[in-house]
């Protein structure tokens, strides 16, 4: 028998047993260690293997010189297949999330508290038969304070003393404006509701603030009287209050309205104890009939016509139902303080 057989059984030998070593390094080190244990020059098993070439006669030298060059490509290509696998691991356990965290939790807005009682109050006069309305807050004074019975150099036009714009516009100091552009465009019956952000040159304090948000409405048709408004008021105080709620006029004035009053609100109501409490009158709104100047200012028969109008801030208002001491929180910011009004 060749001794040739032999070294070629000896290589194959060496090459499973390399391969296999390979498969099973679980470091870069211990893959160098396996290519230096078969492939080094001096020491490498593969190279003892072909130190022996020069026993076998020289015909037969050719075919271990193949084999052994063979399997070299072989190990080569499994030592290098085996290491980038080896990398790739490494950076997945060094750069991956870690899967077992808990997730961020999404972050949800909510509505502005005012937008809430906003959106309360409109959902009643809804369904009193009142639609909305909604007009520009940069106004002509025409809208602003002529039409609505207010001379500029009347006092009155003072109290609203607002922002001028470049061109003598002005940012809208109520959203009445709404009521005279809707007059002018809509034949009566009129029934709407004109929400939205105004502007005076107001003080910042407690419950001041230069611009905040107003909600007016406007009834306007023949036969409407002063008991159409204190009922509608009055209904819509025991909607939005509670059916204990009572409902006080205060004779006041406004240029656009006539009779004028101011609305207080008294609750009336179980505590959890069930015995009966009530709060003071608070002030929630002015109102009163529209003065038939408006009417004809916005192009309507003061003879054929008359109407009703009130006015409020949901802000206040949103003061008195989550009990905010300070008008300035709804105008901050504030996560801290919004937060709490969040309806998910
Ligand atoms: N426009 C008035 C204001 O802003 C409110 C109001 C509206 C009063 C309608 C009476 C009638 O102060």
């Amino acid at each position: 028998m060749s001794t040739d057989g032999s070294l070629i059984e000896q290589l194959r030998g060496l090459e499973e047993e390399a391969l296999a070593a390979v498969e099973t390094a679980e470091s870069g080190e211990a893959l160098e260690e396996v290519r230096v244990a078969f492939l080094g020059r001096r020491e490498g098993r593969v190279s003892g293997i072909l130190r022996k070439l020069g026993q076998l006669p020289p015909e037969e030298r050719p075919r271990l010189g193949a084999e052994a060059n063979r399997v070299k490509a072989r190990l080569g290509e499994a030592l290098e297949a085996r290491e980038s696998a080896l990398t790739r691991e490494d950076r997945t356990e060094a750069h991956s999330e870690d899967l077992t965290l808990p997730g961020r939790e999404r972050w949800i807005g909510g509505r502005h508290p005012v937008t809430q009682v906003v959106d309360e109050l409109v959902g009643i006069f809804r369904d009193l038969g009142f639609s909305l309305a909604r007009g520009p807050e940069a106004e002509t004074e025409w809208y602003n304070f002529e039409a609505l019975n207010t001379p500029l150099d009347h006092p009155a036009a003072d109290e609203q003393d607002t922002l001028y714009l470049k061109g003598g516009n002005l940012l809208r100091s109520h959203t009445s404006p709404v009521q005279v552009r809707v007059m002018e465009s809509h034949e009566p019956p009129i029934r709407i509701l004109a929400p939205g952000m105004v502007y005076r040159r107001d003080s910042y304090d407690a419950t001041h603030t230069p611009a905040f948000a107003q909600l007016e409405g406007l009834a306007v048709d023949e036969g409407i009287t002063f008991v159409d408004l204190k009922a509608t008021l009055a209904e819509f105080a025991r909607r939005y209050w509670g059916a204990g709620t009572r409902v006080r006029f205060r004779p006041s004035f406004f240029p656009f309205t006539e009779p004028s009053a101011e609305v207080d609100v008294k609750r009336v109501f179980q505590d959890e104890a069930g015995i009966q409490r009530e709060t003071d009158w608070i002030e929630i709104m002015g109102a009163g009939m529209v003065d038939p100047a408006v009417l004809e200012a916005s192009g309507l028969d003061a003879e054929r016509y008359t109407g009703f109008a009130f006015g409020m801030g949901p802000g206040r208002i949103g003061m008195l139902k989550y009990g905010v001491p300070d008008l300035r929180l709804f105008f901050e910011n504030d996560v801290r303080f919004l937060q709490q009004f969040a309806r998910s």
